[in-house]
């Protein structure tokens, strides 16, 4: 096989990136998911309009930070990474299913990571591949196994009084602040492009404060300074799910009880899926971590 010569990404590299990513996660999803779970699906148009989105964003705020790579021209694979104050960042990390395992892999890592080589702090959300364990493992990250939460809400189980109101652009100093209690760093310009596509809560009190971004009754990133904020929160957000839908809350770690404490009494069923992936940071808490901006 010809060799992979890696270079940098550019905007025009998104849509094959996307799709690239789409069909290797699936990939991965129909080796490893439970069978008790749904049969897993491709990437629906919104979702992939979302990653291409994400990603354009991230080539925009760090354009030094994502890498493809390209056998005889073609590219194979790619690592989309950014830095947010000094913790490094790694969004998106795929190569084509018949070029993996030759070690292309390890080369975008590499370079992706000599990106970050400034930053003491790493954060990464792996899946379940054993190829993907092996070189976050070997790149000197420890890895986290996370549960999600699945099911339909049990709307007897909400509790009243949540005191959360809706969140604005306001809100940054608020955001970022508890960033950087929870994770050590702010998410910065990533609460513009969330702000954008979700429904942001927040919580100011003298007791704790928090916030949440929500997708379909499920959050998709949460941070607080007390767990009884954090509970507060994530069932403001699933009791805005649609009646009857289910719901999925996703990356819930063993630092964050309080998450399984509040999904279990929703009546939804926790099921272990691939590994939040940190370097010289505790996983945070109480946090829920976003997919790919951590
Ligand atoms: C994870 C991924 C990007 C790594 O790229 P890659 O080109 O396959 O990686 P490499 O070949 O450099 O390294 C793979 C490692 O797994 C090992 N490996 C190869 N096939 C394997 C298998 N079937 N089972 C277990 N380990 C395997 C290789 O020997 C190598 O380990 P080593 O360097 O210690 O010898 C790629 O496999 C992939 O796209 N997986 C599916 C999508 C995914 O999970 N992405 C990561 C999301 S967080």
């Amino acid at each position: 096989m010809a060799e992979a010569r890696v270079r940098p990404m550019t905007p025009e590299d998104v849509p094959l990136a996307a799709a690239l990513s789409s069909e290797s996660y699936l990939a991965v999803d129909r080796r490893m998911q439970p069978r008790a779970l749904p049969e897993p699906t491709g990437r629906s148009t919104g979702r992939t309009a979302w990653w291409e989105t994400r990603t354009r964003h991230l080539l925009a705020t760090d354009p030094g930070g994502s890498w493809v790579a390209e056998v005889d021209g073609e590219p194979v694979g790619f690592a989309v990474s950014f830095r947010r104050e000094l913790t490094w960042v790694l969004a998106s990390y795929a190569v084509r299913g018949d070029h993996q395992g030759l070690g292309i892999g390890r080369a975008l890592l590499a370079v992706a990571q000599d990106y970050g080589k400034g930053c003491l702090r790493g954060l990464l959300t792996s899946s379940a591949d054993p190829r993907a364990v092996r070189r976050y493992r070997a790149s000197g990250f420890d890895l986290h196994p996370q549960v999600s939460l699945t099911g339909v809400v049990d709307r007897s189980a909400i509790p009243p009084g949540r005191h959360v109101r809706e969140g604005d652009p306001g809100d940054r100093d608020l955001l970022d602040s508890l960033d950087r209690r929870t994770r050590g760093a702010a998410h910065g310009p990533d609460h513009e492009l969330l702000l954008g596509h979700h429904r942001l809560l927040v919580s100011d009190r003298a007791a704790g404060s928090g916030y949440c971004y929500v997708e379909a009754g499920a959050p998709v990133l949460l941070a607080a300074t007390d767990r009884r904020t954090a509970a507060r929160l994530m069932w403001e957000a699933l009791a805005s799910a649609p009646v009857d839908s289910p719901v999925s809350v996703r990356h819930v770690t063993a630092a964050n009880q309080w998450a399984l404490d509040v999904g279990l009494a929703a009546r939804l069923d926790p099921w272990t899926s691939g590994y939040l992936a940190v370097r010289r940071l505790r996983p945070p808490a109480p946090y829920l971590h976003h997919g790919s901006l951590l």
